[in-house]
Formats: C-alpha cells, sequence, structure tokens
C-alpha cells in the first residue's frame, strides 16, 4: 500500500474506469486510488441529497488515504453533488484539497466537435435533470443548441454485463431514435456518463455516417493535463512512484475485478473500502 499522496479517482461504480484509463495514458508516473461505490450504484436515479451524501462520504474517504486532488469521475455526482463540495463541504474540511469535475472540462471543448452546432447530450436521469450540461455549454459556446436525453436503463445494462449482447440493442436504438428526433440537424452526441463507452461499439454501428459519438474519458485527460501545469501548488503535492490501487465498497471483490477489467482494459485486483455513513 503507497504511503504517498495518489490522485483519487471516484465513480458510483465502474464508469469512472473509462476516465482513469485515459487519465493513466496521458499522465503514467503518478499515483492513483480508484474508488467505486458499487455497493450503492447506480446513482442515476437518486435524489441530490443522496448523491451528495454518497459522493462526500467517498470523498472523505479518498481524502483519508492521502489524496490531496480527487476526479469525480462521474456525471451524475459531478451535476449534483460537487458545487456543494467546493463551496461549502471544503471549506469546512480543508481548504487546500481540491475535488474537480466533469462537466465543465467537457463543455469547454465539446463545441468544437460540431460542425452544425446543434449537440446532443445523452445522461443519466440525475445529469439531465440538473441542466448542467446546458448551461455549462452555453457559457462557452453560446451560439450552439445543446438536446438532451436521460438514458436510465443503460447503466444497469452495463453493470449487469449487458452492454455487449442482442438483447441491449433495442434500449440502444430507443434512446437514440428520441435525441435523433429533437432535432435533424444535430451531428455530434456526448456521451455524458462514464459508463456509455462500453455501448460505444453499438451507439456507432446504429447512429448514420454523419453523427459521431465522442466519449469524455481523454478530454477530461487532457484538461487534467492542464490543470496540473497551471496548478502548480497542487502537483508538487502528488507523488510519482506509478501505482494504482482500486476499492469497491461493495463485498464481493471478485465480482468488481470481473468487471472492472473491462472498464480499465487491463486486469485489477480491488481491496475493500469500508465507507462511514
Ligand atoms: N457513471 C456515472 C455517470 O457518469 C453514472 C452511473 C450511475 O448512475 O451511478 O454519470
Amino acid at each position: 500500500m503507497s504511503t504517498g499522496k495518489p490522485i483519487g479517482i471516484f465513480d458510483s461504480g465502474y464508469g469512472g474506469l473509462t476516465v482513469f484509463r485515459s487519465i493513466f495514458q496521458q499522465l503514467p508516473d503518478y499515483d492513483y486510488i480508484y474508488l467505486g461505490d458499487t455497493a450503492r450504484a447506480p446513482y442515476g436515479n437518486r435524489s441530490f441529497e443522496s448523491i451528495h451524501q454518497y459522493t462526500w462520504e467517498c470523498v472523505q474517504w479518498l481524502f483519508s488515504k492521502g489524496c490531496p486532488l480527487i476526479i469525480l469521475a462521474c456525471n451524475t455526482a459531478s451535476a449534483k453533488a460537487l458545487r456543494t463540495i467546493q463551496q461549502q463541504d471544503l471549506k469546512n474540511e480543508d481548504p487546500s484539497k481540491r475535488v474537480l469535475g466533469v462537466i465543465r472540462p467537457t463543455a469547454e471543448v465539446i463545441g468544437d466537435y460540431s460542425q452544425t452546432k446543434e449537440i446532443g447530450v445523452l445522461g443519466t436521469k440525475g445529469t439531465v435533470q440538473s441542466e448542467s450540461y446546458l448551461i455549462e455549454i452555453h457559457n462557452f459556446f453560446p451560439e450552439t443548441k445543446v438536446y438532451q436525453q436521460a438514458c436510465p436503463l443503460w447503466v444497469p445494462l452495463i453493470e449487469n454485463g449487458e452492454y455487449d449482447k442482442p438483447g441491449t440493442d433495442y434500449f440502444v436504438k430507443q434512446y437514440l431514435d428520441q435525441i435523433l428526433a429533437q432535432s435533424p440537424n444535430i451531428d455530434t452526441l456526448l456521451l455524458a456518463c462514464t459508463h456509455y463507452p462500453l455501448l460505444l461499439q453499438k451507439i456507432k454501428a446504429y447512429l448514420p455516417d454523419h453523427i459521431q459519438a465522442i466519449p469524455q474519458g481523454d478530454i477530461v485527460a487532457k484538461s487534467l493535463v492542464d490543470y496540473l501545469h497551471r496548478h502548480t501548488e497542487i502537483e508538487k503535492t502528488l507523488t510519482k512512484n506509478n501505482t494504482q490501487q482500486f476499492f469497491t465498497t461493495s463485498f464481493d471483490m471478485a465480482d468488481f475485478d470481473h468487471h472492472a477489467a473491462l472498464f480499465f482494459g487491463a486486469e485489477i485486483k480491488s481491496g475493500f473500502a469500508e465507507i462511514k455513513c
């Protein structure tokens, strides 16, 4: 177990591993701790209060493991909990610590992907209801039209290992039809849930050639590289021993390891994280 100062990466379950995978590719030298709150996932349909409480408990656990910087690699937690954590909780806990989300870095660049300046955002119910992407994308790209579609069945299908099964095609088609029906000019679909890259093959197979589907892992990773360049006061507190640790709040660690390997793209061995509620 590392005694260093790792970067903490958090998601409700496995989805954040698609972001961690990109971060690790772009910044391989740092130490990392990944925490998946699989015992309480999915978060997507939960209330604001529950998502904030669960996320803050997990953030505190990562602080207790020495992380000075935590990435909420979960759109739902970024939409529903990040602001309260940044503006209230951190002030009481330790203002020197940093917690970052995935929505702002994605919104900062997504407008550049679209020729027509019409973008569809696919996310969980929580992310869509928060309207965070509508607000953030309009801040950076005021001329861009943004459409949203909640895809509440995708995360449960993915978490239950159905992401590559034929039955899932029906639900992929259903939500894609719903968002594309909102405008014939959409040329870019943002996968605004860190689980959805596992459906990328099926999504691409269904989309016409002129519509692209964009996962956010590489975008978030690039933004973190930039953040660390700009914030040397944080960067210099981080240790670089090239270690990666994985933790789950679920007792079934073997099950976590099996699923997590698919998201991370490499074998992993997890430990149990006891979260104080
Ligand atoms: N992976 C999370 C996200 O990016 C959501 C999964 C969940 O519903 O817990 O929104």
